[in-house]
């Protein structure tokens, strides 16, 4: 049998395996959380996840499963009973009619990210993007071969702002999409609905596709929920939302998340998640259930508490002259300035090892990131006014 002679091209590493994946950069928050390997008594607010475990009932809903046999396989697009509920809960939150048959339960948000740049990008192509973003986001292009084209936020203390013609004009003959996170990660962003029904009417012009990460839609301070493109949208409209479980019902460890789509995607995701993970794990579907249908409580007990939390660090880091911050309307971060701050790596390095405070530093988030550090606030009043007393005298 005839084997194809491997590439010789420049897209191949000296190991034979893809150079674009051979020379992909280390996260920089990792780089961060390694410099403080055996430092004791670190303040660690450089990973973004609630702080608190899964509330029992949804624990009680995977291990009843578990424990009666639904250890299967199931169908690659999730459990009808889940796919149901996330019908029915998107339905409600957004006053849409959101049919089930729309509706495709992946493992993480992070795999419904993965699987959508996969419906999406081709070698040379670009998804235009506001940044400062998730490092994810571009890590997921970058692996197949695309390009991230960069809007930046505008920043002012009254809160972050898109500049949607600067948006419309980053298009160009090889983007494939705009992906929008909101409530955004790092800044804390949220994108008006006005501007969602304009950026919907420009891509029903271009034919382009809108991908909306909706993670952070439940976790907001001043409303109930974040506006959705789901409250605009027809279902043939070209939009994918990624939404995910870990952040409302704290089940970052279930891996869990959704995609909404068109129907007609509907195959074409079937036929991908079988490729990637074969269907999300059988009883933590199961939890999943049990958190959409009874977990508004804890969605709104867990909210009350990051509120207080982001008035702490908001005013403290607010009142200092030489930090520059914007009050979240969502998420759970503070994205802040520090005067002088050039190397924000160094600077976070500095700071664990010196301080004991641990911040994710905002070049992890792209080239408009540099400057800026992010802490997250899913934590208690006390380890955060601890945090800042250090991080204050850190940069008197
Ligand atoms: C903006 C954004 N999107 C998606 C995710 C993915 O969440 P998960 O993979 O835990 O569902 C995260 C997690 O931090 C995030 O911040």
């Amino acid at each position: 049998m005839s084997v194809e002679p491997a590439p010789t091209d420049s897209s191949r590493h000296e190991s034979g395996l893809r150079a674009r994946i051979m020379e992909m950069p280390a996260s920089r928050i990792r780089e961060v959380s390694d410099a403080a390997m055996g430092v004791p008594g670190v303040i660690a607010l450089w990973f973004g996840e609630p702080d608190t475990p899964t509330p029992k009932f949804i624990c009680d809903a995977a291990a009843e499963a578990m424990f009666s046999g639904d250890t299967f396989y199931t169908p690659n697009r999730g459990i009808p009973e889940l796919r149901a509920a996330l019908a029915k809960y998107n339905s409600k939150l957004y006053g849409a009619d959101i049919a089930a048959d729309r509706v495709t339960v992946t493992a993480s948000g992070m795999s419904a990210m993965m699987l959508a740049k996969q419906l999406l990008v081709d070698e040379g192509d670009n998804i235009v993007c506001p940044t400062p973003q998730w490092p994810n986001v571009r890590g997921t292009i970058d692996v197949l071969g695309g390009v991230q084209k960069p809007v930046p936020l505008n920043f002012s203390e009254n809160g972050w702002s898109l500049d949607l013609d600067q948006l419309f004009d980053a298009v160009d003959g090889r983007s494939r999409a705009i992906f929008v996170n909101s409530p955004g990660n790092p800044t804390g962003w949220m994108m008006p609905r006005e501007q969602q029904k304009a950026l919907l009417d420009f891509a029903r012009e271009r034919g382009l596709w809108v991908v909306a990460d909706e993670v952070y839609a439940r976790v907001v301070y001043d409303q109930p929920h974040a506006p959705s493109f789901l409250e605009h949208a027809s279902p043939e409209d070209r939009l994918i939302i990624v939404n995910s479980f870990s952040k409302p019902w704290s089940m970052t460890g279930w891996r869990l998340g959704w995609l909404v789509t068109p129907p007609e995607l509907g195959n074409r995701l079937e036929m991908l998640n079988e490729f990637n993970v074969a269907g999300a794990t059988t009883f933590v579907q199961r939890g999943g259930v049990a958190a959409l249908e009874q977990g508004d409580a804890f969605i709104a007990e867990q909210v009350a508490r990051w509120g207080k939390n982001r008035d702490i660090i908001y005013n403290r880091l607010h009142a200092n002259p030489k930090i520059r911050v914007a009050r979240p309307e969502g998420a759970f971060y503070a994205f802040f300035s520090v005067e002088g701050l050039t190397d924000s790596l160094k600077f976070c390095k500095d700071l664990v090892r010196e301080a004991k405070v641990g911040l994710a530093p905002g070049i992890a988030f792209g080239e408009q990131g540099e400057g800026w550090l992010r802490a997250c606030f899913a934590s208690s009043p006390e380890r955060l006014n601890t945090a800042l007393d250090r991080l204050e005298s850190y940069i008197e």
